[in-house]
Formats: structure tokens, sequence, C-alpha cells
């Protein structure tokens, strides 16, 4: 069931006509379903009901405090990479008990908060990380519960620049200095080892990499075990692909993900851990603009659209494909061929190229389907475009959940120094 379609020729989220959001809110918004947030937890955590598991949705896919407090009411918890990420997690209601704290380059202030809060687990990447992590848990009288994320040397990940499991990548222990690091964590008053983490990368579209993952980890729970240590979850971290609507590899559903982590993990006796991020977040959103130009090109025809790169970065960064489609359903009969691009002053401002679609005119809506994760989480101020906004669609009503900042908001944070100041060409901001 699809939250983001037509209704007679018009696209709704839900029971809200997307016309309606434009007209209220303006363009470039973020639009997300609650049904499809829901849907998309609930088939996750149910498909592992029958074990013992905690769901981290990793807040970094999408951050806003609503979008964590719907999934807070259905049972989530929360992965999360830095203070900010913990306090918005914390705010929405997910308790700390289920709260996992991972990233390479976690700081003091941000390991006091997270030992404050009663976190689950910290997933520590390195010795010189624990060393600090140790200190500051006895400065506050406090142990502190330690998973080492580990790098178990395979490959995954649609695009080099998501894929993390390799030894050439900056992410977790070293293979060969894994049981090494717990020795040295078990001699560390401020430190108890609890169990072990992997995320292998994003966007992984066929099961094999989490097979050898999940194989090769249970393998040094074995050992680690063996060496006296008490090993009591295993974190997998996310990494679940989703369909982007194109011919890419499509990535297996859940049940399928579910089928094989509890095949393998069946006899290892832990809690599992997961951070989904993208699967949870990624169809349950649309980036809706507006079509400014259509400018007839040498060789081509540009669709200049309200929203760019700084709103939705993926298809600069990774070539990221997303499905396009008008709100008001066009006529097939007059197909089209479009760059779709935005105003900013770079050719990486592309959201696509040569993309076949119904004509489209100046003043014409459309969407940027899967935009739900790793959208707005990612959209900047550049070119001074204030931040997109993000309104979260229930049914038949919605709320602006991030609100369109002005100009003049973004410019109230900077000031200019005396020196400036005084200089008569210089107007106070
Ligand atoms: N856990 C850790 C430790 C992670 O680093 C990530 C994502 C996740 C969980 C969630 O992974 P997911 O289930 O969403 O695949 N901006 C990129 C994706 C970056 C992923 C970073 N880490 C994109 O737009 O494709």
């Amino acid at each position: 069931m699809r939250h983001f379609d037509y209704q007679n020729g018009a696209m709704f989220a839900e029971d809200v006509p997307l016309s309606r959001i434009a007209d209220e809110v303006g363009t470039p918004v973020y639009v997300y379903s609650t049904a499809t947030f829901t849907r998309h937890y609930q088939v996750f955590a149910e498909s592992f009901s029958d074990i013992d598991a905690l769901i981290a949705y990793s807040v970094k896919a999408n951050s806003n405090i609503a979008v964590l407090a719907t999934l807070a009411r259905l049972g989530a918890g929360a992965d999360v990479v830095s203070g900010g990420e913990l306090k918005r997690a914390l705010i929405a209601g997910i308790p700390a008990r289920k709260i996992v704290f991972s990233g390479v380059g976690k700081t003091r202030i941000e390991m006091q908060d997270a030992l404050r809060a009663g976190i689950h687990v910290f997933n520590v990447e390195s010795l010189a990380e624990l060393y600090v992590l140790n200190d500051v848990a006895l400065e506050m009288g406090k142990t502190a519960p330690v998973a080492f994320r580990v790098n178990p040397d395979v490959t995954a990940g649609g695009h080099a620049k998501i894929s993390t499991g390799k030894k050439e990548n900056k992410f977790g222990v070293a293979w060969s200095q894994a049981e090494k690091t717990y020795a040295e964590a078990a001699t560390l008053p401020g430190i108890e080892i609890v169990g072990v983490d992997v995320h292998i990368g994003s966007q992984i579209s066929d099961l094999a990499p989490f097979e050898a993952a999940i194989t090769k980890v249970g393998g040094l729970i074995k050992r680690l075990r063996a060496a006296g240590h008490k090993i009591t979850s295993f974190d997998i971290g996310g990494g679940l692909g989703i369909p982007y609507g194109n011919n890419a590899a499509t990535p297996p559903p859940p049940s399928e993900y579910a089928a094989l982590v509890k095949r393998l993990t069946a006899d290892m006796d832990v809690e599992m851990i997961f951070e989904p991020g993208r699967m949870i977040a990624g169809n349950s959103g649309v980036l809706l603009s507006e079509v400014l130009y259509v400018k007839r090109g040498e060789d081509r025809d540009f669709l200049i659209i309200d929203a760019a790169m700084n709103d939705l970065l993926r298809p600069a960064l990774y070539d990221a494909y997303h499905d396009i489609e008008p709100v008001r359903q066009g006529n097939l009969d007059k197909m089209e061929t479009y760059d779709v691009v935005g105003p900013i002053c770079e050719s990486g401002d592309t959201f696509t190229k040569g993309r076949e679609m119904a004509k489209l005119e100046s003043g014409d809506l459309i969407v940027l389907h899967s935009a739900g994760a790793y959208g707005a989480a990612q959209a900047s101020q550049y070119n001074t475009r204030p931040l997109v906004p993000e309104v979260l669609v229930n049914g038949d009503t919605y709320a602006v959940i991030r609100a369109r900042p002005s100009v003049e908001d973004i410019l109230k944070t900077e000031s200019m120094p005396d020196w400036l100041t005084k200089d008569e060409n210089v107007t106070d901001i």
C-alpha cells in the first residue's frame, strides 16, 4: 500500500492533497507519512518479535523529533551518533535503556551525557576511545557498558561513500586486533564489556554480506566467551536497502533478512540489536517541489525546480536515483525528456539527467520519492537557501514539524566584528 498516491488524478500523502501543503506551507518541503513510518517499523519489529531484539532506529536517517516520537510510541529504541541526536531521542520519549551510541569520534562531553542518561551501550571503535570512556566513567563513579564495533572486512553497500565494513574504511576495530582489544577492556575498571557490534554499509541489496558478517562475528563471540568475556548482545547495525524505483537490484524484503538473521544467530544466546535507518524512513517521505522554469537548451530540456542539492544532496553526492512524479497526474501521451535541476550555481545540482516524464510547465508541482531518509537530515543552507521545512501527515491532517526559517533567522546567527561595524558602509545585521 502506497501512502503517496493519486486520488482522482492528484497526488495525496495519505488523505491530504499535496497541492494543499504546497499552498499552505510553500515549496520546497519534505512531506512524511505517519502510516508509512508505522508500517515499516512494524514490519521490521514483527519479523523479530519471536526473539530477544532491540530495534534501535538510526536517528541520522531522519532525526526530526516528531518522527522520533512517532517511532518511540511504537516501541522503537535509537541508534545515535552525537550528543545532539541523543538529546533528540530523549526529548522524543525514547527511553535511555533503548539507546545505543555509535560513531568513531565521541567527545568526553557526549560520553558524560550518555552515561548520565543511562544508555544501553556504547559502540566503541578504538582503544584510544575506550581509554577516554573509562576515564570519564570513573570520574563520574559509573561503569560504561561497551560493545566493540569490529570491522569484519566484508564488501557491502550501494556506493563507495556508504560502504563501511572493509578494512580500508575508518570504522571499527580491525578484525585482527579484536580479541586483544577485548582483553585490554577487561582490565579497565570503568568499562563493562556487554557485546559485539558491526555495521557493514548502507543500501545493501543482497543478503550475502550480512551472512558473511554474521558468520564471522558468530565465531568471534565463541572465542571471546572462551576467553572469559561475558557477551550478551550482538548489534548487527543497519544497512538493509530499499527499492528506489529504478532498475537497480531490488533489496530483499525484511522477512527474508529476518529469516537469515534468525537462522544464523539461533544458538548464539544473545540479545540482537538492529539499527535500521533507511528501511524505516526512506519511503516514508517525499520532497515536494515546484517547477520554476522549463528551459529549452541546445540539445536538451532542463526542468528547473525550486528544490536544490542543499535540500536533497543524495543525487549530487552518491549519484542516487529518486523517482520523480507530477502531483497533477500527467498526460502520458505527452511525454518529454528532461534534466531535472535546482537553482544552485553548480552543475552538480542535478537530480537526474534525461528522465522521461509527462510534459510539465512552470508552476506545476512534482515530488521526488523515497526522500524520507538522508534527505532533510543532510540539508544545508548553501546559497543562503533557508533550511527546507518538514511536514508530517497523519490521516487527513498534517502538521509542520520543522518550520522554514526566514532569511533574517539565518542572518541573526551571524555577527559583525567591531572593526567592521565602525565602517560606515556596513549595516547592522
Ligand atoms: N548504524 C550505523 C553505525 C550507521 O553508520 C548507519 C548509517 C546506520 C546504522 C543506518 O544505516 P541504514 O539502515 O540507513 O542503511 N547518507 C547516505 C547513507 C549513509 C549511511 C550512514 N550510516 C545515503 O543517503 O545513502
